[in-house]
């Protein structure tokens, strides 16, 4: 059954474009019809991870009736399919968010997971992706100030009636100061859905314009992506072994 899976978070910067991103890519991998929307368009930043930062059909053109669906999905060289949004601060005065709900609606009859990069917080932006999701997936980094904003972002959900599948805890180092992911788990009532260890190939991938899944596809942090992925795909995760990990998959 097709879904549309919303990546929120409360605090910004905490590796919801990445999560986005890569889990889009493992999805692919899986065999699985995925297109990554930028739902975040005052800041967006998808197509800006995949080296597509301005393209002739965004989202915008598509939430203001000027373009259809189709035209504005983009294919990386990875094989994942993106919808990015402008970056241009024009475009910001004609944001229309009332149309993404029907936007990832009618994308969800075309592809198996719609998955929405959402803006951080709990103002209007992050609502509307939100609302248009039938699963949410809330990314946290392991600090209180980061899970404490987490937990308002699961609180709104409640209060909206959306299902949230579990946590991505990212950039996580175990150092000191970090809280126990038993801890986020209570604090939040939610699921772990993964543990995205801190990672210096994801900003290399980045600069690189490239999916970390497919620039560095056996490091740590992809793993633990394609793990997430098949979680949310409901199929089983098989760890590659010592071998398959030294000459590739
Ligand atoms: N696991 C990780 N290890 C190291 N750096 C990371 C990791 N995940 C994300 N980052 C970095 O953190 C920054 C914010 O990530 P991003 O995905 O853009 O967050 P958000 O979309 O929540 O603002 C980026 O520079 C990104 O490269
Ligand atoms: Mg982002």
């Amino acid at each position: 059954m097709s879904k549309v899976i919303t990546i929120i978070s409360g605090k910004g910067g905490v590796g919801k474009t990445t999560t986005s991103i890569n889990l889009g890519a493992a999805l692919t991998e899986l065999g699985k019809d995925v297109v990554v929307v930028d739902a975040n368009l005052t800041t967006p930043n998808v197509g800006l991870h995949l080296g597509a930062p301005i393209v002739p059909i965004s989202l915008n053109h598509v939430l203001s009736g000027k373009a259809k669906i189709s035209d504005a999905i983009y294919e990386h060289d990875s094989g994942t399919r993106i919808i990015p949004s402008s970056l241009s601060v024009k475009e910001l005065r004609r944001l229309n968010y009332s149309r993404l709900k029907d936007v990832a609606r009618s994308l969800k009859r075309t592809v198996d997971f719609v998955i929405c990069d959402s803006a951080a917080g709990l103002g209007q932006e992050a609502m509307a992706s939100m609302e248009a999701a039938d699963e949410l997936i809330i990314v946290t980094n392991p600090e209180i100030p980061a899970v404490t904003d987490a937990l308002k972002t699961a609180k709104l959900a409640e209060e909206m009636g959306k299902n949230v599948k579990g946590v991505v805890v990212t950039r996580v180092r175990g150092g000191k100061g970090e809280m126990e992911i038993e801890n986020i788990r209570d604090m939040l009532d939610l699921p772990i859905l993964g543990i995205v260890y801190e990672d210096k190939n994801v900003q290399s991938a980045l600069a690189n314009k490239n999916p970390l899944l497919h620039e560095y596809p056996n490091s740590k942090a992809s793993r633990a992506y394609r793990r997430i992925a098949a979680k949310i795909a409901g199929m089983d995760y098989k760890e590659p072994g010592f071998f398959a990990r030294m000459f590739g998959r």
